[in-house]
């Protein structure tokens, strides 16, 4: 993993949640929300919840009682959920690292992480965790992208990154947010740090976008892998982002613009 692998903050936040978000997260947000609230849960963790898609979709659904502490190694992107959330008293906003939660054993019904464990330096480490804060019985609700060949998006912006820096290619979207989608990898990864029964689904969903360009800026702009392009070449954040919008533009047409998109949703047992 590279410095800036992890790094969410300056203008990615607001880039984040205003592109990438709609593009690619609400939808699998709602999903994931859903599963946590039919287990009906009364206090819930959610780990690496970045700007709060998954807060938003969750929070109404839960029970009237329940706590709901949301939590990311990022504060600026905290702060940005924060502020998208509607009042809601049983909510807590806490900065954490995943690796090490500042959490009391057994003293949560339900996890949640929806595309997070990924950023997690030592899986297994990080899944101990998890298990150690779960009560007995309670359940670990977690999402990993699959492969980057299908995130058709994803793939088409890696493929023009690479073609203009060949000595040097920025992989940060295949090595990071599409680097951990092997299924039998994820399930071994659970059973190790203790988990019990675990059950994988793999989602798959459609991403679309008014023009070609908003997955170029979303990718380029909203995520880490804007590190690696202002590392390779200061100046020209913009050229390379018009350069993806253009080759997303001769892939998929001038816009609307859709492509698949597919992850994994687990759910392990403590
Ligand atoms: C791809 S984003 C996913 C955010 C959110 N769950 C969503 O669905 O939009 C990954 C998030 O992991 C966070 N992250 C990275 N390393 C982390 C760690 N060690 N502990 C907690 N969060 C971490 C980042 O700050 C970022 O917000």
């Amino acid at each position: 993993m590279s410095g800036t692998d992890k790094l969410f903050a300056g203008s990615i936040p607001d880039i984040y949640d205003d592109c990438l978000v709609p593009l690619i997260f609400e939808t699998y947000a709602e999903d994931l929300a859903a599963r946590v609230a039919s287990a009906a849960p009364q206090a819930v963790l959610e780990i690496a919840a970045g700007t709060g898609v998954v807060s938003r979709a969750l929070a109404p659904r839960l029970v009237p009682g329940a706590r709901y502490v949301v939590t990311d190694l990022n504060q600026p992107m905290l702060d940005r959920a924060a502020r998208r959330q509607p009042p809601d008293p049983r909510i807590t906003w806490q900065q954490a690292d995943a690796m090490a939660l500042p959490f009391a054993d057994g003293s949560f019904d339900a996890v949640c992480c929806q595309f997070g464990v990924m950023f997690l330096p030592d899986k297994v480490q990080g899944f101990r965790e998890v298990r150690r804060v779960l009560r007995p019985g309670g359940l670990f609700f977690l999402s990993v992208w699959d492969r980057i060949e299908e995130n058709i998006f994803a793939r088409r912006v890696t493929e023009t990154v690479a073609g203009l820096f060949p000595e040097n290619p920025p992989l940060f979207l295949a090595r990071l947010p599409h680097g951990y989608h092997d299924v039998a990898v994820l399930r071994g990864d659970l059973e190790s740090a203790g988990f019990g029964p675990v059950a994988i689904e793999t989602v798959t969903r459609q991403s679309r976008a008014e023009t070609p360009r908003l997955p170029a800026v979303a990718y380029c702009q909203g995520t880490p892998l804007r590190a690696e392009l202002e590392a390779r070449a200061p100046q020209d954040l913009e050229a390379i982002t018009a350069r993806c919008a253009e080759d997303l533009e001769a892939e998929f047409g001038p816009g609307p613009v859709s492509g698949k998109i597919q992850g994994h949703v687990a759910m392990a047992s403590r």
